[in-house]
């Protein structure tokens, strides 16, 4: 409003700029739900570490941010500022916080800032921010219709008041597989272990814990999925018993006796009928064979296999390396890419046994 009055955006846009969320409305309706209802796609160009900030704490004081608070349809961020501005840490953790949960971003370009300087920061061209927003639009929509069950994290099974058995996930690949999915149309049931990641806005999340609540939280919402996409990683065991109070140290040894968890993709193997199953593995050795392996004894459609002893693949980071392995023996390798651009193959994959007539 300060550089370019509202009066220009109108006359040049033909349409109405709206700056104070208290103007007397022209007709009733509340502002900032009704534009946000109306939105297929929220730009927000450009984007300030101001507003950055304010959304990734969960600010909505003003007409924009209350009606992005307010939205459901994706929001695509176009940062634009001083490049110091830009690598400052908090607005980097921020951008990565909003990211994780759902929000789109285009990445500044470099060059001739506004302030003189040079660097990172700089406005993109409109043509490239008009092409993604196309791209959101349209590319993203064939799963429209489809709803996806999604697992993502780990599980933790608790030993006594303070200790549990669990492992490495962090729900980084099942969350990206959540947020692209949503991206490509797909409502998405993600159910979920403890991690400390943020999920996707529009994903309907459940948090669990154990094997066990993952699996009736899974069986609660089966019917409704037309694809499983199982990624997260269950203990395969569980304590016998558990301890109501702490377990103090005493002998030397001690020994743990653990019981079989509820095997939650094999299940779904026996009853899965015409819907989309898919698997992951992180293995060590003979991935491929043991991948396999699983197709087999789940029941599964596809599996999604990590080879967790390479850098840059499996568990916390943010990228990964895979082999996608139908149940036909056909298979993909997918070298060391993003998590999304991995959830992006994956999918890509799923919508292949789409084609074949699978759903
Ligand atoms: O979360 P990140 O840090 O991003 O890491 C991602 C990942 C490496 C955890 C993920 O991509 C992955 O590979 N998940 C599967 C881990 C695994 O080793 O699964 P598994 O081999 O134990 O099980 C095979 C399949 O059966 C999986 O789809 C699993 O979800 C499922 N399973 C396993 C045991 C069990 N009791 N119930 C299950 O449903």
């Amino acid at each position: 409003a300060e550089f370019v009055t509202p009066l220009t955006f109108q006359s040049i846009s033909s349409n109405p700029v709206i700056t104070d969320m208290f103007a007397a409305p022209e007709h009733w309706d509340i502002k900032h739900i009704s534009l946000a209802q109306k939105a297929d796609l929220f730009v927000v160009v450009p984007a300030t570490a101001n507003v950055l900030g304010k959304v990734a704490c969960g600010i909505a004081d003003d007409m924009l941010t209350t009606t992005i608070m307010a939205t459901k349809s994706p929001v695509l961020f176009v940062p634009a500022m001083n490049t110091n501005m830009y690598d400052n840490p908090i607005v980097l953790k921020n951008i990565d916080s909003l990211k994780h949960s759902g929000y789109l971003f285009l990445e500044p370009d470099s060059g001739l800032l506004a302030c003189g300087a040079v660097g990172r920061g700089r406005l993109p061209e409109p043509r490239s921010i008009a092409e993604q927003a196309a791209d959101i639009l349209t590319v993203g929509q064939d799963m429209k219709g489809l709803t996806v069950l999604i697992t993502a994290g780990p599980t933790m099974e608790p030993i006594d008041p303070v200790r549990f058995i669990s492992n490495h996930s962090t729900g980084k690949m099942g969350y990206a597989v959540a947020g692209q999915a949503i991206r490509r149309g797909a409502r998405v049931i993600l159910i979920s272990g403890p991690v400390n990641i943020s999920a996707p806005v529009k994903a309907e999340t459940i948090l669990v814990k154990t094997a066990e609540e993952m699996q009736q939280a899974v069986m609660e919402h089966f019917g409704e999925a037309h694809i499983l996409i199982m990624l997260a990683a269950v203990a395969d065991y569980k304590p016998v018993q558990y301890h109501n109070l702490k377990i103090k140290k005493s002998e030397d040894d001690m020994t743990l006796v653990l019981a079989k968890n509820p095997d939650i993709a094999k299940r779904l193997g026996e009853i899965k009928g015409d819907k989309i199953l898919v698997g992951a593995c992180a293995e060590t050795n003979d991935i491929v064979e043991n991948a396999k392996k699983k197709i087999i004894n789940k029941n599964l459609d596809l599996i999604m296999a990590n080879d967790v002893t390479q850098d840059g693949a499996g568990f916390g980071t943010d990228t990964n390396i895979v082999k996608i392995i139908h149940k036909n023996n056909d298979l993909v390798d997918v070298p060391l890419k993003s998590k999304k651009e991995v959830a992006d193959i994956l999918l890509d994959e799923i919508a292949k046994l789409r084609k074949d007539g699978i759903l």
